[in-house]
């Protein structure tokens, strides 16, 4: 392993010792399950649980803060693999709550680099918003580099694409930024142009300071916030990198003592596989750290737990990759808690669940693999060296058993056959445009023509949704919806009667929305967008879609759904229950009317 100059806890510590130093009270990080903030499925920034305090929230803590948060950001898991991608990482953040402002935080990261870390001013180079859609240049930020001994040609002026940051979701506190880079002086410019963005790796970004004096709107327009707040962001661990000189993570102790185990149960070496060795090492901290939040969840097809039950079959498969076919899953995940739980007790507290839950994952799991191998093995025996695995048997294996095309080949390779990959790939595409059309219709939610008595109802179920979801609680779902137009009927999952007071306050509320006047707006995203946003109305083929359209009620409902939609809530006239009935097991079902 690397030698270090600075360890990794030791690196934590010298952060928040200086931030300590400078006015900043010390906060503990939060869950990486976001708890008021329907926007997201995970925690991805360290400014995320802090929205309602950059907000103007008064924080019990005071209004300069710094912590280490943990985070989730699954939009990378594709570029999992490569040395510096990771699903799971750790954030050193500090913040100004309407107290200091550009100038205070761009020299107290400068002193932090340069009389902390030492690192040498020439090594390092800033970017600046350049100014667009009506945010003007920041010169400000300019001046304060300037002053700071910083030449021109370490300072880079971008636009938006580089140069602003959040906000989180879809709507929220966002705002020009500078980030901060080290340069790395072996690496010659790769043009005239060469700068920050253009990827050659002269450049590390290490930290990201934003300005946040913006909130962005449901109807996508800016507004200014009441406060002027800055909110900083470090990745630690490529932090830890850059400053200990060492280029793939995956060889620190962060990642060593799982890696070590898989070479030791597969003969194998990391350089041997080393994208396999780095997927499963950073698939299980994640899964860990999922499984052992504190508001941490089980495996299941929707939301954060189907996140969770993609990365330990990827794992799984991985495993399988380097020949691992025993259970080890758990053992790798106690090299985790051990390494992590003096940073974060509740893996330790939380150790059965996550053992539990991985032996129990892994077990099903595993049981559908062997089922797939054996029909697999059926379809080998009939073929002879050389022969083609048609495309049909293939789709099945990935439909059915959840093999990966990869997989299947791998197995094919084993026997001396083939795959019809393109035919592979034709069916796949033809699954995939089919289900897009399914959940089209599902997302019309039954309805069956759209007259202007049908639309009203149609809104009016978006708000009854809703509704009965804050009233009580979020495991109420959508289990089916059907419009006439004469009255709406919603289905959805809860498991007793509700009761006439709740029905009442359902009824009031959605009047009180209703009366609102609130305006319906449309915005087309991709799945993983709008599940980010927060909408609702996620079904559990979601991951075959492309493209979604969300519909927004004011700042009152995000739902991913076909229309159409009244434009204005008080279009719909006033909402009345007519029915509160059983549908079937764990399904409940209202009838309303409006007029
Ligand atoms: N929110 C910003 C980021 O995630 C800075 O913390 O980069």
């Amino acid at each position: 392993m690397n030698k270090l100059k600075i360890g990794y806890e030791e690196l934590k510590q010298m952060y928040l010792d200086f931030f300590k130093g400078h006015g900043h009270a010390v906060i503990n990080s939060a869950s990486l399950i976001p708890e008021n903030d329907p926007t997201v499925l995970f925690t991805t920034a360290g400014m995320q649980p802090l929205v309602p305090y950059l907000l103007g929230a008064k924080h019990p803590a005071g209004d300069k803060l710094t912590d280490v948060q943990k985070c989730i950001r699954t939009g990378d898991i594709a570029e999992v693999g490569d040395r510096s991608h990771l699903t799971f990482f750790e954030m050193l953040g500090n913040w100004s709550l309407g107290s200091y402002f550009k100038k205070e935080s761009i020299s107290m990261s400068y002193e932090f680099l340069t009389q902390v870390f030492k690192i040498d001013p020439k090594n390092l180079a800033a970017t600046i918003f350049i100014g667009e859609d009506g945010v003007p240049k920041d010169m400000e930020t300019y001046e304060t580099w300037k002053s700071l001994g910083f030449t021109d040609d370490q300072l880079f002026f971008y636009g938006k694409s580089e140069n602003w940051w959040g906000p989180a979701g879809l709507t929220g506190p966002c705002g020009p930024d500078t980030e901060i880079f080290i340069i790395d002086q072996s690496k010659p410019k790769c043009s005239d142009e060469c700068g920050p963005a253009c990827n050659c790796g002269r450049y590390t970004e290490i930290w990201n300071n934003v300005f946040m004096e913006y909130n962005k709107n449901p109807d996508g327009t800016f507004s200014k916030l009441t406060q002027k707040n800055v909110d900083t962001g470090m990745g630690l661990e490529r932090l830890f990198c850059t400053i200990n000189g060492i280029s793939d993570v995956y060889t620190t102790e962060l990642f060593w003592g799982v890696i070590e185990h898989l070479e030791k149960v597969s003969g194998k070496k990391y350089e041997d596989d080393i994208i396999t060795f780095r997927r499963i090492a950073d698939h299980v901290r994640a899964a860990t750290f999922i499984l052992g939040d504190e508001n941490g969840i089980a495996p299941s097809n929707t939301e954060q737990g189907y996140v969770l039950r993609r990365l330990i079959r990827s794992t799984i498969r991985n495993l399988k990759k380097i020949d691992i076919t025993d259970f080890i899953l758990p053992t790798l995940a106690e090299i985790v808690i051990n390494q992590y739980k003096a940073s974060y007790v509740e893996l330790e507290k939380r150790r059965d669940f996550i053992l539990n839950e991985l032996q129990k994952e892994e077990l099903l799991f595993n049981r559908t693999i062997s089922v797939g191998l054996r029909e697999i093995n059926k379809v080998i025996e009939k073929l002879q060296k050389g022969d083609v695995i048609d495309s049909t048997t293939a789709f099945k294996l990935y439909d059915t058993y959840g093999f990966p095309l990869e997989f299947t080949e791998e197995i094919a390779l084993e026997h001396g056959l083939k795959v019809d990959s393109k035919g592979f790939d034709a069916l796949f595409a033809e699954h995939q445009e089919k289900s897009r059309k399914g959940a089209e219709k599902k997302f019309k939610g039954g309805l069956a023509d759209s007259s202007e008595e049908t639309t009203k109802l149609h809104t009016t179920t978006h708000i009854l949704h809703k509704v009965l979801r804050d009233l009580l609680g979020d495991h109420v779902a959508q289990k089916g919806s059907n419009i006439t137009a004469e009255r709406l009927r919603f289905d959805f999952s809860f498991e007793r009667k509700v009761t006439p007071e709740e029905l009442a306050i359902v009824e009031e509320r959605v009047n009180e929305v209703i009366s609102r006047d609130l305006p319906v707006s449309m915005e087309e995203m991709s799945f993983e967008e709008a599940q980010k946003a927060g909408a609702i109305g996620l079904f559990a083929n979601k991951y075959d879609i492309e493209k979604v359209k969300v519909y927004s009620i004011g700042d009152f409902s995000m739902e991913v759904c076909g229309g159409p939609h009244v434009e204005h809530t008080a279009e719909i006239g006033k909402f009345k229950i007519l029915k509160e009935e059983s549908s079937s097991a764990g399904v409940r079902r209202i009838k309303a009317s409006v007029g």
